[in-house]
């Protein structure tokens, strides 16, 4: 995994952002470079933050932040993604975020992916497991669900316990051995099994992905 890759990335994401812009924030390793840079700036911003980890680093960077009620829409979402596909399918998640993390990406009028060229995959699901995040209650139907759909599913835990999101929620981990034919397909099913808050698929939301390689350049793609 390359950090100089995931700084031009940030970097070249804190760029687009113009004084008065209402933020969406994101969360991970790569959004870090981009909440340093734009802190650099010293520009006056504002933006949700996708998680508390996020709220409390643009604290200790003096970033304003907002509530999602505080705002009608964002100007600009800027987030990291586990895996891609050329045409901005994302997998998310990775970091446990993935519920507020698409709340924000769907307020936000322009949605931009900060990444490495090493995400992007040809169907995404294999390497990367698809996370879900449920309510506690719901789990073991979830993930019976989701098993007799194909995936190979393992709850999240760390040193022996349930990862509890900043929602108070578990989350499971999903492969698909050979990768998600249809995304978009099994977002709209998982998102509708009852009890599942968010699945860490995106399939519709991303306008950009800006691809930071380890020789400081960075690729652009674009949906369409
Ligand atoms: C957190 C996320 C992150 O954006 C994703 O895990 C990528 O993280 P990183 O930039 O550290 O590789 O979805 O929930």
């Amino acid at each position: 995994m390359s950090d100089a890759g995931k700084r031009a990335a940030g970097r070249a994401a804190a760029e687009l952002v113009e004084p008065g812009m209402r933020l969406g924030f994101g969360t991970g390793s790569t959004v870090e470079h981009f909440l340093v840079a734009l802190a650099e700036r010293g520009i006056d911003v504002a933006g949700v933050p996708t998680s508390e980890a996020t709220a409390r680093r643009c604290a200790e960077l003096g970033l304003a932040t907002l509530r999602p009620d505080e705002v009608d829409g964002l100007d600009l979402a800027v987030d990291g993604a586990d895996e891609l596909t050329r045409d901005l399918a994302l997998t998310k998640g990775g970091g446990g975020a993935l519920l507020r993390e698409k709340v924000v990406a769907a307020m936000a009028a322009r949605f931009v992916v900060i990444a490495t060229p090493g995400k992007v995959v040809e169907r995404l699901g294999d390497t990367f497991p698809m996370p879900v995040e449920v309510v506690p209650f719901a789990a073991a139907p979830v993930r019976r669900a989701l098993e007799a759909e194909g995936f190979l599913v393992d709850g999240r835990n760390h040193g022996g316990r349930d990862v509890e999101t900043d929602n108070g929620n578990v989350l499971l981990d999903a492969r698909m051995p050979g990768g998600i034919e249809d995304p978009a397909a099994v977002e709209a099913r998982v998102e509708m099994l009852p009890g599942v808050v968010a699945s860490g698929l995106f399939t519709d939301l991303a306008h950009e992905a800006l691809l930071g390689d380890d020789d400081g350049t960075v690729t652009e793609l674009r949906v369409g």
